[in-house]
């Protein structure tokens, strides 16, 4: 299926960012051993990164607005068009020479996301999809995973760490996770994790706590590859809500199932204080205490 000229401009600018980034992970690797470490090196390189990929789209499509992570909003004439960016994609794995990392482009139009990309450099796998037109891993058309079977099944997720992320629900949705697949994978990319939903790698895919860069192109590549994509709270907030979860039909509807009951679980924890009471139970104690 020929790309269309606009998915051609987002493809060029990404591979023009990924030769940067794959040259910069080379330095990252001689990095590792330097005092100071790679950390201002590969905010540099993040930044780098993004403004190749805002100088081509600007070339191509000036009027449209922008919003990349390190750089933030910026308007643009045509109001009906936004580019959304992440640079990159797994930066503590590009940190630490990780080869797991990805330059993600999406454009929306009217609010909806109508073509996307996802691109990992150090292995050079392209995921794109347009809407209506499939998605496609360098160019060969990709299906999510038809497996039906939880306990065949491996699901990706994020997972909250120091200080980010409420650390007892995700304990529970784990929990739940662990008791329920094959397998859980935390690779440390979410739109790679997206990505490799819609290539039938991941059987499916949750997470907290995400931007909208992190989100917009792997929502349009799972559903172009004919899976269900959704917020945890089985609506379409994804964006604004921050959270996903994705897979095919039946996967997709029992992982929200799973996560929705890991979250009552929480709920009731909390609920409960250090003597393991629950509130009810303390405000009847109290109550019968009384004279
Ligand atoms: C992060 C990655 C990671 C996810 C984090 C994101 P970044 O993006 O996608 O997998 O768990 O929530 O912030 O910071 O590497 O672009
Ligand atoms: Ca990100
Ligand atoms: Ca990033």
């Amino acid at each position: 299926m020929p790309h269309s000229a606009i998915l051609n401009v987002m493809i060029k600018a990404a591979y023009r960012a990924g030769k940067s980034l794959k040259r910069d992970l080379g330095e990252v690797e001689n990095l590792q051993v330097s005092l100071k470490g790679p950390a201002n090196f590969v905010c540099a390189a993040d930044r780098r990164a993004e403004e190749i990929v805002r100088e081509e789209l600007f070339k191509a499509r000036p009027d449209y607005g922008f919003l990349g992570e390190e750089g933030g909003a910026r308007a643009g004439t045509d109001k009906t068009h936004r580019w959304i960016v992440d640079p990159l994609d797994g930066t503590t794995n590009f940190l630490h020479g990780v080869p797991h990392f990805a330059v993600s482009i999406a454009l929306e139009r009217n609010d909806a996301i109508v073509a996307a990309l996802t691109y990992n450099p150090a292995n050079d796998e392209l995921f794109v999809a347009e809407r209506g037109k499939g998605a496609f891993l360098n160019n060969r058309r990709i299906r999510v995973a038809a497996r039906r079977r939880l306990a065949e099944s491996i699901v990706a997720c994020g997972l909250p760490h120091h200080g980010r992320g409420d650390l007892v629900l995700a304990r529970h949705e784990i929990a739940a996770a662990q008791a329920h697949y094959a397998g859980l994978r935390r690779f440390g990319a979410a739109t790679l994790d997206l990505a490799w939903v819609a290539a039938g790698r991941f059987d499916a895919y949750w997470e907290r706590d995400l931007s909208p860069w992190d989100l917009a192109a792997g929502i349009l590549i799972v559903r172009e590859a004919g899976g269900f994509v959704s917020d945890l709270d089985s609506g379409d907030a994804i964006l604004s809500k921050g959270h996903v979860a994705a897979g095919n039909e039946t996967m997709h509807r029992e992982l929200l199932r799973l996560m929705q009951e890991a979250g009552k679980e929480a709920a009731r924890h909390a609920g409960r204080d250090e003597t393991g009471d629950l509130p009810i139970a303390r405000a009847n104690q109290a109550q019968s205490s009384q004279p």
